[in-house]
């Protein structure tokens, strides 16, 4: 992106941030989900981290959310209530901490105290002389609004605080001066506590019950429930409501009010929150010390196992360095302090670019659309892909090429387009059409009636192409192990590939765009495919599926076009493999052994058609090759080894000791030919087991017939 354009997108996403802001913040209206909005909030970070000279006062990152309603009395906050930077990865989080690094000019060896970060509403309370003498929620961040009464309704908040005994303090490891201090400020000063107003699920559960009963609107979360109990003008609501508090900031001040530098009397984060939990305050048992970031990061897993079962809410989890005088080092950049990170839990929803639309055809010859996305985490897992479902759904959302989306992903349920973020248009972004064309076998495509798919006119499209694919994948020709017919299917259908070319393209986040795709499974297919971009030359020949061609066939190719190869080495690109088909006249073809005039029209035209060289080149582009190794070996048996020179063989029904493949490289080996069916001129048919009809035309012809014991014999 140039910096016009980077100039064009930030004033932009500034606009679209504030409005949902004000609506969610001001007027306690959900215009966008939480997750969406901090995912346009990061998108203008980041460009704002690459242009700093964009960054203006008035950039949602510059500020803290939220503006008092009138309807509040303001109280000015005596330190700004600050926002919080988010990481959502161990990369972001080690990002941090080399910023921090970088910032300092030295390692940090730090500990780090790791706390559950609650999804409620931040209240500052105020304690003058051990008494609460004002509630505030953060407004602005620098102007509160003064909500004293509801929050007196919350039980966990003490309105006196408890003075905590001498030996509890020094069991903190605070020094005799510092327990002296404390407990001045305690008794004398000004003690604010930091927290968090939150509803259990508990309660949200049963409010709801009795509101639906009553008819009232339910409310839509614990966050909403806390926010709405909170901020509205009558106290008997708030103490309905049953909320909760817990603290997770302390500070000490002066009655005067001057603010005590943090870290001098209270030097550590965990002895803060313990200290807030002497003075009477509810505090989070399962916060924790964490010796490094190793540490944090299993912190952080266990906290998100125990999510579910947690009695309130929570987003993620908040590290903060546990060294408060390192607090006032790192300092405070933009809207958020540097000794702090918000690590949270993947959201569910996210923005994205929409950077084209691809149709695929289904089983009844349906044409889908699926929107192919600027890769994004959602809920966990990077997406490129999101269904679209109909062309009606494309109107029906007004999407263009280009645009900014909101995608969402519950658990492993295929992702979708939400909405389009239509003020962030350009007016570069391009419509989309039906298609004109199936884009499978190019036929005809017609809407039928009130119907609202599209579809392929060709009733063999889907089925033809399917089976294609099936067969490159399968065992004697790409080999590609676990893509059977019903993943290729799922493929085709989901729209993540087209044809068996598109195979060794696939990438994973296209995996876990599709339903049932855990990691692991798309970790095999990806680390499969990626194996096996090497193949045989005979194999890949007979695996193009040409008309007549089977693997006698295409070995026999595979053989002629080793022979024909410029440079003797083991491998080949599929450009040389074109390069020497094209030049084989029909006359050519014909002239081999074997190979009849039906069998060489087919082979001669598969290498003319536009749309075969197409998938040929496609191949190649998707870092597939070849080698000759297996042909070499096949047509490499030296002369006393040929002892079945001239000798044709059938094999019907199962052999015991041998697969059909080996015993068939066997005879090859010593020089003999392996047809497909038995004529007057075979030499002998192996018989197996469970023999096919080919036995009793054998029979018929008095040809010789070999038991498994008799053939083993002569191949030893
Ligand atoms: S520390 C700098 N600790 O998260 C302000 N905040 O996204 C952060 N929150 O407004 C204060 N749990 O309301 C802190 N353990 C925790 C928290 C926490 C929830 C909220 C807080 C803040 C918001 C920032």
């Amino acid at each position: 992106m140039t910096k016009s354009e980077a100039k064009i997108r930030i004033e932009k996403l500034k606009t679209e941030i504030d409005f949902h802001r004000y609506n969610y913040h001001v007027l306690d209206r959900e215009t966008i989900s939480e997750a969406a909005l901090d995912s346009l909030k990061n998108e203008l970070f980041l460009l704002e981290n690459d242009y700093p000279d964009l960054i203006t006062a008035d950039s949602p990152t510059q500020r803290v959310a939220g503006e008092p309603l009138e309807k509040f009395k303001k109280v000015a906050h005596s330190q700004p209530m600050i926002s919080l930077f988010d990481a959502f990865s161990e990369a972001d989080m080690r990002a941090w901490e080399e910023r921090n690094e970088n910032f300092l000019g030295r390692p940090l060896k730090q500990e780090y105290y790791g706390e559950l970060k609650l999804d409620g509403l931040a209240i500052n309370l105020r304690y003058e002389k051990t008494l609460l003498v004002s509630g505030a929620t953060r407004g602005d961040g620098k102007i509160g609004e003064e909500v004293t009464n509801n929050i007196r309704t919350i039980n966990s908040i003490p309105l006196k605080l408890k003075i905590p005994a001498e030996k509890d303090l020094e069991a903190l490891g605070f020094t005799e001066q510092a327990i002296t201090e404390i407990l001045r400020l305690i008794k004398e000063g000004v003690i604010e506590i930091r927290g968090e107003a939150i509803m259990n699920k508990k309660v949200l559960a049963e409010l709801n019950k009795k509101y639906v009963q009553e008819g009232r609107p339910e409310l839509a979360n614990t966050r909403n429930g806390v926010a709405g109990s909170i901020r509205q003008l009558d106290p008997r609501i708030t103490a309905e409501r049953k909320l909760d508090f817990y603290a997770y900031d302390v500070l000490l001040r002066e009655e005067s009010g001057q603010i005590l530098e943090r870290g001098e009397i209270i030097t550590r984060r965990d002895q803060a929150d313990q200290l807030a939990g002497l003075l009477g305050l509810k505090i989070l048992k399962q916060n924790k010390l964490c010796r490094d970031l190793n540490e944090v990061f299993s912190f952080y897993t266990a906290v998100e196992k125990k999510r579910e079962t947690l009695p309130f809410e929570i987003d993620g989890t908040v590290i903060k360095i546990n060294d408060l005088k390192m607090w006032n080092v790192l300092g405070i950049v933009g809207k958020a302090p540097r000794y702090m990170m918000a690590y949270k839990f993947s959201a569910e929803q996210a923005t994205t670019k929409v950077k084209e639309i691809i149709w695929q055809v289904g089983r009844t010859g349906a044409l889908t659309p699926t929107a192919v996305l600027e890769s994004v985490k959602v809920g966990g897992a990077i997406i490129s892909r999101s269904t679209l479902h109909n062309f009606d759904e494309i109107k029906r959302l007004d999407l263009r090429l280009g645009d900014t989306v909101i995608i969402e992903r519950s658990g492993d349920v295929i992702p979708k387009v939400v909405t389009v973020l239509k003020n962030l248009r350009t007016g570069q972004e391009k419509k989309v059409f039906p298609p004109k064309k199936c884009p499978m076998c190019e036929g005809a495509v017609e809407k039928v009636g009130e119907e609202v798919a599209y579809r392929c006119l060709n009733k063999k499209c889907y089925a033809i192409n399917l089976r294609q694919i099936t067969h490159f994948a399968s065992k004697g020709a790409a080999n590609l192990e676990g893509l059977g017919p019903k993943l290729i299917e799922q493929f085709l259908t989901e729209g993540i590939i087209k044809d068996a070319a598109d195979l060794y393209s696939i990438e994973k986040s296209e995996l876990l765009s599709l339903e049932r795709f855990a990691e692991k499974k798309a970790d095999n297919v990806v680390t499969m495919m990626a194996a096996r971009k090497v193949l045989e030359l005979d194999q890949f020949i007979y695996g193009l599926g040409i008309r007549h061609v089977g693997e006698e066939t295409a070995q026999l190719l595979a053989k002629i076009v080793a022979a024909k190869k410029a440079k003797k080495t083991t491998n080949m690109a599929i450009d040389e493999l074109i390069t020497i088909f094209s030049s084989f006249d029909l006359a050519e073809l014909e002239s081999l052994e074997d190979i009849g005039p039906i069998v060489s029209a087919s082979i001669y035209d598969f290498w003319r058609n536009e749309h075969n060289l197409k998938l040929l080149r496609k191949f190649e582009k998707n870092g597939v090759s070849l080698s000759l190794q297996k042909v070499n070996n096949l047509s490499g048996a030296s002369g006393q080894e040929m002892k079945l020179a001239n000798k044709s063989f059938v094999l019907t029904g199962t052999l015991a000791s041998l697969t059909r493949g080996e015993a068939k490289d066997k005879i090859k080996a010593l020089g003999g030919k392996v047809k497909e069916n038995v004529s007057a001129d075979t030499d002998y048919l192996v018989l197996g087991a469970e023999p096919g009809s080919k036995y009793e035309k054998a029979k018929k012809l008095g040809l010789k017939i070999l038991t498994e014991k008799e053939f083993l014999e002569i191949i030893k």
